[in-house]
């Protein structure tokens, strides 16, 4: 069913974010009907526009990404619920139009009073634009209308920085009205963990520390930091993609059956296993994480690569890594003893989200004398993305009069069954929220339980700069350390297959 009639009002119309991702998933929920008739997208921004002008450069855009698979129909519907305001966003005394703008949408286009705030602006604003908005009463909900707020990462660059922004969040708003976004959670693939493991019966059994020997998860992009630098240069691929994407991935992989598929029962499930990382110590932190940092270098296509220090808004001697690599340890009953080994890292051989669990070896007496190929042990692989699916990989005979033992898989693959349905993952998080569901949005709490987990890292590598950075070629699978890390456990990472020719990990 369509969402409840509502306005969508996006600060920072004019950026990137809007384009690429906002807009396309409005085209997606539109054409898909669950969009409400009475709907207004209100997109506020410094720069001049006016409805027809920010109307032609999305259209434009939109003919580009979809070409002849556009949907002019539903497109040329929604167009005409898209408007541009220009506004000073710091500016307190500018709310009041905005204010007179709602009301008058509100009379003209049956949206009810109930209004969905989207920040896609940078952090430094969420409180001043949120002290407005509370100044002149368009957080307030009554009982006819709601008002909700969708924020986007980073919440904070530490724990101390997340307590203060959430801090100053609820100044304004109650909790409920915080919808916090990590996209990973909108990603099908991240949802699917928790189908996979708890409306099939015969996986549970098997998911605790008697069956599985450690679990892998990597997050690996062949990008780099694109036109971020400034950005990334202050955050770095621990603050980027850890306390947020890859424990997302961990909560899921990690959590005890909710009671309920309701908000409340997930997100305290996946705080008590954020709740059950051990955090490390400042010892452990030298030898359970890794950083790096790519020079130079040829990546699989050919493409000849800079070094991250020469990328603009990037200092020549940064210190900032764009590899991290963690081993996490759960002090709870399904999961002591056995470690979770965490990656990511920009400018890696291939583009790769996926999360590999390892089980136990068998006891092989049987085999002993049996010359086995190859054989990697029993393994389940969730590929959240590209070619989305599972594998699982197990020991066969290799046909023929001798017995010999390979490894073999079963493959399942997202697009075979479901077809390619074209998605950004944000669709879900917008309609989500304006059902006022949000399950797949991130608590205060779990943003800071998070930013606990990593922050003795943090604090660590802040103290001591890197040594011998840079310490990866672009286009490797990271530095040396993270194997040698994973290496002093007796295992290793997994081998990703990568194109043709080039070192696999
Ligand atoms: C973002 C990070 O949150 O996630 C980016 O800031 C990163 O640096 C991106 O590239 C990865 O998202 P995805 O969906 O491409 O895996």
């Amino acid at each position: 069913p369509p969402a409840p009639p509502n306005v969508m009002i996006i600060f920072g119309a004019g950026g990137d974010l809007t384009k690429r991702k906002l807009i396309p998933s409005l085209y997606h929920l539109w054409a898909a009907g669950l969009l409400p008739e009475s709907f207004v997208m209100l997109g506020l921004d410094r720069l001049d526009h006016d409805d027809d002008s920010f109307r032609s450069r999305i259209s434009e855009h939109l003919h580009q990404t979809y070409g002849t698979a556009f949907n002019l129909d539903a497109w040329r519907q929604l167009e005409e619920r898209i408007h541009y305001m220009k506004l000073d966003m710091l500016e307190g005394s500018e709310y009041e139009r905005l204010c007179e703008n709602l009301s008058r949408i509100d009379a003209e286009r049956g949206t009810e009073g109930n209004y969905l705030f989207y920040l896609a602006i940078p952090p430094s604003m969420f409180r001043p634009v949120t002290d407005h908005l509370g100044e002149v009463g368009l957080l307030h909900e009554t009982e006819d209308d709601w008002r909700r707020v969708i924020i986007e990462k980073p919440f904070g660059r530490d724990l101390e920085s997340a307590i203060a922004l959430n801090a100053d969040l609820h100044r304004n708003m109650d909790e409920e009205q915080i919808y916090r976004i990590d996209h990973y959670l909108g990603k099908e693939t991240v949802q699917n963990i928790m189908v996979f493991r708890f409306a099939n019966s015969f996986i549970e059994p098997l998911w605790n520390r008697n069956h599985i020997d450690h679990v892998q998860i990597t997050v690996a992009e062949s990008v780099g930091v694109e036109h971020r630098g400034a950005y990334y240069e202050e955050a770095g691929a621990l603050r980027d993609m850890m306390p947020n994407h890859l424990l997302v991935l961990l909560g899921f992989l990690a959590m005890e059956p909710p009671n309920s598929f309701d908000a409340k029962a997930i997100r305290d499930e996946v705080n008590k296993v954020l709740d059950a990382v051990e955090p490390l110590t400042p010892e452990q932190v030298l030898t359970h994480a890794v950083r790096g940092q790519y020079s130079a270098g040829t990546m699989p296509d050919g493409e000849q690569v800079k070094a991250f220090r020469t990328s603009a808004g990037v200092q020549p001697n940064s210190s900032t890594e764009t590899f991290a690599a963690v081993k996490l340890t759960m002090d709870n009953w399904r999961w002591a003893g056995v470690p979770f080994y965490l990656r990511t890292g920009k400018r890696l051989t291939a583009q790769y989200t996926e999360v590999a669990i390892h089980f136990k070896k068998a006891p092989t007496i049987m085999f002993q004398d049996t010359e086995v190929n190859e054989l990697e042990g029993d393994m389940l692989v969730l590929r959240i993305q590209p070619n989305e699916g599972i594998q699982m990989s197990f020991g066969a005979k290799v046909p023929g009069p001798t017995m010999k033992i390979g490894t073999v898989n079963m493959d399942f693959c997202y697009e075979d069954y479901f077809g390619n349905k074209p998605a950004t993952g944000y669709e879900t998080l917008i309609y989500d929220c304006m059902k006022g569901d949000a399950t797949l949005f991130k608590h205060a709490d779990t943003v800071e339980k998070g930013w606990e987990i990593v922050q003795s890292v943090i604090d660590v590598w802040a103290a001591l700069p890197p040594r011998e950075f840079p310490n990866y070629a672009a286009g490797t699978w990271g530095p040396a350390a993270a194997g040698d890390m994973i290496k002093r456990d007796g295992r290793q990472w997994r081998r990703i297959e990568t194109p043709k020719g080039h070192p696999r990990s």
